[in-house]
């Protein structure tokens, strides 16, 4: 949400910023600007739409000069519709101070009102302005950036990730953060901030992550840190980046998000590697070794999460309790804070999150915390906030998730849940024999998605039949509910057909009056314990004319006799189905996307990451 960069060293700034700019495009992307310092003058260009009208209109206005201290910022709209003046950066009144920000000033009318009344003029409806005003009021008192910005964020109330410019002080750029991520990246003779380490990777790999409350002077030769109120910050511990430059490329894919679904037999094979003992029928999960006995003797797992990492806890609650009889809920994370949870320290919550960076969640973490939970992360960004504040965890190991909606990400908070199920079950008294069968069955399951992906064509052909759909509906029951949850998710996101997901035997309590012979439905249906269950759930949709699309198992011989088309999926131990069966469902919306001429990788309105709540 928001991408943010800025960069100061020796290289011409502007096409870095623009190529930083780019990279973080999936976090926001309905305006874009840049700010740069050239001569004592401050340069301001911002556009509504993507980055490269952004770099189209910096062409048409003729170039700009080599600078060598600069930011950018892509939006993702909050106060204030996505257009150029919205766009940040934003400026004071003299256009010498530049603001670009993540997040959300809670009490900026106030800060408005009072500067208004001051004299200040502002050009924008956003809550960032203020925030430059402001800081030009305060560098009238203080003559120094670093103390006017640490003021300022003294009178905020809010989350930002925030990075400022001045020509006042034009070789250094002040960066700040509370509940937004801002990375350093520490380079030789040039330094670079930004929202996330896809725009810092290919300038340098040590990287500092700023903590909520953290104002950084950021130079050529260095930086220093110190707390909003001027409190010292301890050393500050350099991390390396673990990705490659080329997995945050598309890699010949036309978009992000085929690329991800077909690295799944890939990213799954990677969140089970040196885990999965497959010969002892165990796993060993490294981030948990500390808290196992916590986990095993947990009265309750709480599975915390949003969206598609919500699917996967929900998903996880069904493994938890068969596999390892454990009692689990799973929460909204945007519900569980506010509804003030009896929670105790005997409790263990899991937060899934792929970015570690979710507002929600986050929020989520620190009242389970706080109300001495055990707290552990299943995360994919490794450095995340998440990841940073729990207490343990597992990293899912997918790699770089660019494309907006998520789907190699599901695949692996699955994998690492049924892990854990298998962990705390063996601990239970689960005999090694029994084990074994399911630790054989998830090494087999890279293979088996692979196999799915291969007659990806067929999904295609379903596409361009059901691409004028006005409306889905997904049914599956068991683990496979969640799936049915998610493939209508994947199907709304990026296609904007509107779609619902249901347990299969509620349809008939209420959704059945939709179906008629336009409705299509598709039905997951493998041959697991309830498959009998969901036939007659199919039955009944057949009766009102639905048109089924069934996800059944290569040696079903029934389901064709029953439904308009069937893809085939291979049959797996039944808690695991999910990982196989919501393979079709991604590649049906992408599919139905592409034949609908979307946006594939940036579907409107959303953003990766939702740093606000
Ligand atoms: C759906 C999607 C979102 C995210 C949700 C949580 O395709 O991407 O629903 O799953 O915003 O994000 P993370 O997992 O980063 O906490």
């Amino acid at each position: 949400m928001c991408g943010i960069v800025g960069y100061i060293g020796p290289k011409n700034t502007l096409p870095i910023l623009l190529e930083g700019l780019s990279r973080m495009e999936y976090r926001g992307y309905d305006s874009a600007g840049v700010a740069l310092i050239s001569n004592g003058t401050l340069l301001v260009r911002k556009r509504a739409g993507k980055v490269a009208d952004l770099a189209k209109k910096i062409q048409g206005d003729g170039q700009l000069p080599e600078c060598h201290v600069g930011m950018g910022h892509t939006r993702w709209a909050t106060h204030g519709e996505p257009n150029d003046v919205n766009a940040h950066p934003h400026t004071d009144c003299k256009n010498e101070i530049a603001v670009i920000h993540n997040g959300i000033i809670e009490n900026y009318l106030a800060i408005k009102t009072k500067l208004q009344r001051e004299g200040h003029h502002f050009s924008s409806e956003t809550d960032t302005e203020a925030v430059a005003h402001l800081i030009e009021d305060l560098y009238k008192q203080t003559h120094d950036l670093f103390e006017a910005v640490q003021l300022a964020l003294q009178e905020v109330t809010g989350t930002y990730g925030l990075v400022v410019v001045s020509t006042h002080e034009p070789d250094k750029i002040i960066a700040a953060r509370m509940g937004s991520p801002l990375i350093l990246g520490v380079g030789d003779g040039e330094n670079i901030v930004a929202a996330d380490a896809s725009a810092i990777i290919q300038h340098t790999r040590q990287v500092v992550y700023l903590e909520d409350g953290e104002v950084a002077e950021i130079t050529r030769e260095g930086f220093r840190t110190s707390t909003i109120h001027g409190a010292k910050v301890k050393d500050k511990r350099v991390h390396e980046i673990t990705f490659e430059l080329s997995q945050i490329e598309r890699g010949g894919y036309d978009h992000f998000m085929m690329k991800e679904i077909n690295e799944q037999p890939e990213t799954i094979r990677n969140a089970m590697r040196g885990r999965l003992l497959v010969e002892q029928g165990n796993i060993k999960l490294g981030g948990l070794e500390h808290v196992k006995d916590k986990i095993f003797n947990a009265k309750r797992i709480i599975l915390v999460g949003c969206g598609t990492s919500w699917h996967a806890g929900l998903v996880g609650e069904y493994m938890l309790e068969h596999i390892a009889k454990v009692p689990t809920e799973v929460e909204y994370a945007s519900e569980f804070r506010y509804r003030n949870p009896i929670i105790t320290k005997d409790d263990v919550v899991f937060l899934l999150s792929q970015s570690g960076e979710t507002a929600d969640t986050l929020a989520a973490l620190r009242e389970a915390k706080s109300k001495g939970a055990t707290v552990l992360g299943i995360v994919n960004v490794v450095g995340s906030t998440i990841a940073r504040e729990s207490q343990g965890g597992v990293y899912i190991h997918a790699g770089p998730e660019i494309g907006v909606a998520s789907t190699k990400a599901f695949t692996s908070q699955v994998t690492v849940l049924a892990q854990i199920a298998v962990m705390a079950a063996r601990a239970k008294g689960m005999t090694e024999t029994d084990a074994k069968v399911l630790t054989k069955e998830l090494d087999s399951l890279p293979q088996k998605v692979a196999r799915v992906l291969q007659d990806s064509h067929l999904l295609k052909k379903l596409a361009q039949e059901f691409k004028d759909a006005r409306n889905f509906l997904y049914l599956g029951r068991g683990a496979n509910f969640p799936v049915a949850l998610e493939g209508a998710l994947k199907l709304k996101e990026i296609s904007y057909i509107h779609a619902e997901g249901y347990p299969a035997a509620e349809m008939k309590h209420g959704p059945i009056a939709l179906i008629d012979e336009n409705m299509p439905v598709v039905c997951i249906v493998p041959k697991d314990a309830i498959y009998e269950k969901v036939i007659s759930n199919v039955q009944e949709v057949r009766a009102r004319r639905g048109r089924i699309i069934a996800i059944a198992n290569e040696d079903d011989t029934e389901i064709a006799k029953m439904t308009e088309f069937v893809v085939r999926v291979p049959r797996t131990y039944g808690f695991f189905g999910p990982i196989i069966n919501v393979i079709p469902l991604q590649l049906l919306s992408y599919y139905i996307a592409v034949a609908r001429g979307t946006n594939v990788d940036q579907p409107r309105n959303l953003a990766k990451s939702v740093t606000v709540e």
